[in-house]
Parts: C-alpha cells; structure tokens; sequence
C-alpha cells in the first residue's frame, strides 16, 4: 500500500487529507470513499487505514531534525489552529489585537486572519529565518487567492523572544481587547542544559528556586512556562485573554503559583487536546485560557479541567482548597479530613544508576546473572530480593524476579568492609569499578566506592508497604520477606518498613481503603511523570483514618486485599495498634507520631 500511496496525485492527497485526515474508524473513512468512488471497503482494516494516515499526515507535524530540539518545535497544524479559533471565537472571544510570541510556521496567525473581521493588528515574534519567511508568503498567498476582506496591520519579528522589548507592544496594546496566543516551545530547561543550548531568558530562574530543589528536579520545568510568565509580566494592565497550547504540567505549575505570583488573571481553564494526534508527541496537553483583566482575577487559584471536543463539559476543577493544592476540588472536599500529616515517614527505595553491575538475576544453579548477560559467583550476604514499581501489581508480592547488591546501610558508610569480608562481591565490584566512575550525578561525588542512596536502617526493616510512584495505579502492596531476609525496594517506589506484620498488615489495610484512596484521587495528578511522591505520601493522615475505621470495617478491607492475611490481626491487637502509637515518636526519631486519635486530638 505504501509505495502505491507515493505515485497518488498531490491534489489527490490533499483531498483525502480534507475528507478523511481527521477520522480515526476506518468504516467511517469507507463509508466516505464509498460516496467519492463507489469503491466497497476501501480499507480492509483498521491497520490499512492507519497506514494511510501516517502517510496523510503533514510534515509540519513532525518536529523537524534534530538540530531543532532546543527551539521545542512542535508547529500546531492548520486544521488545530482553526479549530481553536472557532472555538475561542464560540467563547464569545473577539479580540483587536493579537499577539504571538512564536509564531513559527503562522499557524495561528493565518487561522486569525481566515476567522476574524474585528483584529486591527497582529504582532508576532519567531527566531527561526525560514519560518518567518514561510509565514510571510503564506499571509501574502492568503491575501492574493483569498476573499478576505479585513486587512489588520501585520508586524512580524525575526527575533528571539528571551531579548524582545515588548515595551512598545504593550503601549500600543493598552487600550485594546489583546488576544496573547500561540503554542511556546515544547522543551525543559534540563533537555536545553543537556543539548549545551542558550535558549533560555537571561534570568532563568524566573522562579527563584533553591539549588535542592534545582537537584531534586523541582527546577527542571518548561520553557513553555517562561514564555507564558514573560507575557502575564509583559501586559499586566492589559485586558483580553491568553490562550496557550502546552502541557498539562506547565498549566499546573502556572496555577500551583498563582498565590505568590499575584499575575492578576481569572477564568481559568484547560481544554485537553489529542497531543498524539495533532503532534505526535506522548504528552498531554491542553489549551490554556485565562482572562487577563485583573478585575476580574481569581482569588480562588483554580482551574477548570476540560476537552476540547466537549468544551461545555467540566470534568473536574484542580488547583488551591484551604491552603492545599488538590487535583479535585469536589472529590476533595468530601475527603479532606484525611489531608493532614502521615504519622510514618514515607522512603524512597534504593539508588545506584548502575543497574547493569547491581542488578542480578538468579540462574538455576543459584549463581547470579548481571544485565550484561555475565554470569558472577559472589557472596550472598549483601544480595537482597529487589522490587521494582512493574512488580507491585498484587496486594501482596511473593514472586521475585530481580537482586540488588546493597553496599551499604546507611548514605555515606564506609565500604571497605567489603575487600575482606566478602572478597568475591568486592572482586566483581572492583572488575566492574569504571561503570561506577561513570555515574553523572553529583550525589556520588567524593562518596566511598561503590556508594548507594535511598538507603538506611529503614530499608532493613522485614515487613513494607509500598507504591510505586510512577504508575497510576494507587493501591499498596504488602512486602513480606523472603527467606528470612527483607526485601528492597528501587527508587521509583516508596515504602514503609515495620518489624511486626500486624502492624503492617494494618497500615496496608488503611492505605487501600476508601478513605484513602478517595483521597489520593483528589490530590494526585494521573499525568503527571510521578504521580505519587513524598510529598503526596506524607499527606496521608494515616491515624485519622483510622479513628474512623472500626475492626469490622479493617477486617473487611483485609478480607479484601488477601484473606490468607487475617490471620495477624484480632479486635485487641487494633485496639492496641491504634492505642500504641499515640506520641510514640517515629523509631528514627526524626518525626513524631501523630497518632492521636484516642485522645481526640486532630492533626
Ligand atoms: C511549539 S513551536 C510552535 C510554533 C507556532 N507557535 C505554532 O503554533 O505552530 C515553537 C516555536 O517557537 C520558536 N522558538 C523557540 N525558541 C524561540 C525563541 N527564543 N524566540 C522566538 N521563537 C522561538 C520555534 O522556532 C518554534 O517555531
């Protein structure tokens, strides 16, 4: 089918591409060429048909050549940009000056000129020559062959954004209905850090982030997201509208600062787009609206959640409840009296970026495989069972299909131990030294050989509840030890140890329950890239649920999860499980418990 699709006509394709570039059910498409050509199932399947979209699909979709991943380009197609039009204009939207910041290709530009008659100017900004060009001729092109009758006063800006003084835009603007519109770079300050590319504002810390947080990647954020605040700074007294196309994460860092940023804009709401479809990227993303008159902000910090094939329909609000940044206003108001402080501290399991040297399997013979495929006789006393987030698919895990070497006990102890207590580990360690020197992160600098993280006495611990934190899935999984010895956990889970199974057993019950997971859906973001972290975790107020639980409600939620677990709990041993810990301080020492529900005191 490919190579009869490469002799078919251009104006052929464009015709498919109007008829049928926008169906995704090959029957429909049939039913379509059926009306064209009398042709009878055209496609044979859905396979034929998808074919023939790859091919019906524009260039300008795809991002172009390497060279421009700095510039995050993802040009919006026509077909997106008139349809955004339509729907802003739906939206009762009519702006007389528009103003976009990257124009790229025109997109938008040329949308704005095809369906609105009121715009007096348009002004555009786009570093990219070729493409400034290309939007040139294709206004001139829509003018010349078009019957438009509006002729607004076009200024276009071969510029980067980053250095462009806005001063004279803004003045001009003031007076005016600004439309701030266009779809910003698509790239993170990080990719640019590794591409070695300037591409960002001269003052990149726009958000005044600490060097933790720049490490623990609390930094990395979009340059999407600069764009977006340079424009909310550039037209503060501005009235009219911005509508962004970006990713979901990016609306939700804008709304989550929206309380200290003071950006003085109101009606917020993102309308999910097919990302897949329209940029072939595995993202997702949203139109962002908001109205910039500062009359008319929203003290309330929240954003409307919707799509945009069905734009009336409101799916949920996130954003600002009492202090707390919540992914479900409504699902959280019936749950917030969970919110509070989880009594335990949440841990992330093990870090070592060098799976291939301490990751192992076992092989029949009980000797160890690592992942490059090398078979290695070494000393189990530092191998231990290792879970990763793909294994927590059960309530309780009892298969084990990978080991980790586990060099230490504590971040920072000394491992020269290993030479003469295990002299074969320290042999294939040693062997292998050059993949530890490799290791990039700067956790690792001047630390002992073969260093670990995530690691402490806690990891030691024999009973676990844990969740991975980059799955969507929200249940707990109970780990119990295998052989006698506890198992680990990888850095994409989050665990709690216990020493006694009654109380684990407990925990994991409360954790899955209703309350619980109500309200891990109130405040967890599902596409987010981690949607469970410490954070969220540490919000859990695991004793106030269970005040509220009664033993027959417990034993119910453990019946559910595996029954075979009822046999480690009875009505005393939660009456002392609940009694037990009130000011109990966490066996670490570094939080106290806040388990407190016996005496009536809320958290
Ligand atoms: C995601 S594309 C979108 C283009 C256009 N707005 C659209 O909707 O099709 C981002 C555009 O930003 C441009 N760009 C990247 N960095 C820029 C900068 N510093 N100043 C101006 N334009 C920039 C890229 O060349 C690219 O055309």
């Amino acid at each position: 089918m490919q190579s009869a699709i490469k002799n078919i006509q251009h104006a052929t394709l464009d015709l498919l591409t109007d008829r049928i570039g926008r169906i995704t059910d090959y029957r429909e498409a049939n039913k379509i060429l059926y009306g064209l050509s009398g042709i009878n199932s055209f496609f044979r399947h859905q396979e034929d048909f998808s074919t023939m979209l790859e091919f019906l699909k524009p260039s300008y979709v795809v991002c172009e050549g390497s060279d421009r991943r700095e510039y995050g380009d993802y040009q919006t197609p026509p077909e997106l940009s008139d349809s955004i039009w339509l729907h802003l204009k739906a939206e009762g939207i009519s702006p007389d000056v528009i103003i976009e910041p990257t124009f790229g290709k025109g997109s938008f530009i040329i949308s704005s000129l095809k369906y609105f008659q009121e715009i007096r100017k348009i002004y555009g900004i786009e570093i990219h020559e070729p493409y400034y060009w290309q939007t040139k001729f294709a206004i001139l092109e829509l003018f010349i062959h078009g019957s438009l009758i509006n002729k607004p006063d076009i200024y276009l800006y071969h510029d980067n954004i980053f250095k462009f003084d806005f001063k004279e835009i803004t003045a001009s603007s003031e007076d005016g209905d600004i439309l701030i519109l266009g779809n910003p770079p698509w790239v993170t300050n990080s990719e640019l850090g590794s591409l070695n590319s300037g591409n960002l504002p001269e003052k990149s810390n726009l958000k005044s982030l600490n060097g933790l947080d720049a490490i623990t990647g609390k930094g990395n954020f979009d340059i999407c997201e600069y764009v977006i605040l340079m424009m909310l700074k550039s037209f503060p007294k501005c009235k009219g509208h911005l509508a962004m196309l970006t990713k979901n994460s990016v609306i939700r860092n804008l709304i989550y600062d929206l309380p200290s940023m003071k950006y003085g804009i109101g009606s917020m709401t993102a309308f999910k787009i097919d990302a897949k479809k329209y940029f072939n990227a595995a993202v997702e993303a949203s139109l962002f609206k908001c109205s910039l008159d500062g009359n008319d902000k929203d003290i309330s910090c929240r954003c409307k959640v919707s799509s945009f094939i069905s734009p009336q329909s409101i799916k949920n609000t996130f954003g600002w409840v009492n202090g707390k940044f919540v992914s479900d206003t409504v699902l959280y108001e019936h749950n917030k009296k969970y919110d509070g402080v989880s009594p335990f501290i949440w841990r992330q399991g093990i870090k070592h970026d060098c799976s291939n040297v301490m990751e192992l399997e076992m092989l029949p013979n009980s000797k160890y495989r690592n992942g490059f495929g090398q078979e290695t006789d070494i000393e189990d006393e530092l191998i231990y069972g290792l879970i990763k987030s793909s294994d927590l698919n059960s309530p309780v895990i009892t298969q084990l299909r990978k080991y980790v070497i586990v060099t230490q006990r504590m971040i920072g102890e000394s491992t020269t131990y290993i030479e003469y207590k295990f002299p074969k580990l320290h042999q294939y360690l040693t062997e292998n030294k050059h993949h530890f020197d490799q290791r990039k992160s700067s956790i690792y600098k001047n630390k002992p050989l073969f260093s670990i993280f995530g690691v402490g006495e806690y990891s030691f611990k024999p009973y676990k509840v844990a969740i991975s934190g980059l799955y969507k899935r929200s249940t707990f999984s109970l780990i119990l030890p295998v052989n006698g010895k506890p198992l680990m956990l990888d850095d994409t889970c989050y665990h709690l140890g216990f020493d006694n199974i009654t109380e684990t057993v407990f925990v994991w019950a409360i954790l899955n329950s209703v309350h619980v997971q109500e309200l891990l859906a109130a405040i967890t973001f599902l596409d987010a890239k981690r949607p469970y972290t410490k954070d969220v975790l540490m919000r859990l107020d695991i004793n106030q649920v269970a005040c509220d639980m009664t033993y027959e409600e417990i034993a119910a939620q453990i019946e559910s999860l595996d029954k075979a677990m009822l046999v480690n709990v009875n009505e005393n041993k939660w009456i002392t499980f609940r009694e037990q810990f009130t000011n109990v301080k966490d066996k670490e020492g570094d939080q106290p418990s806040l388990f407190a529900c016996q005496k009536g005191v809320g958290v």
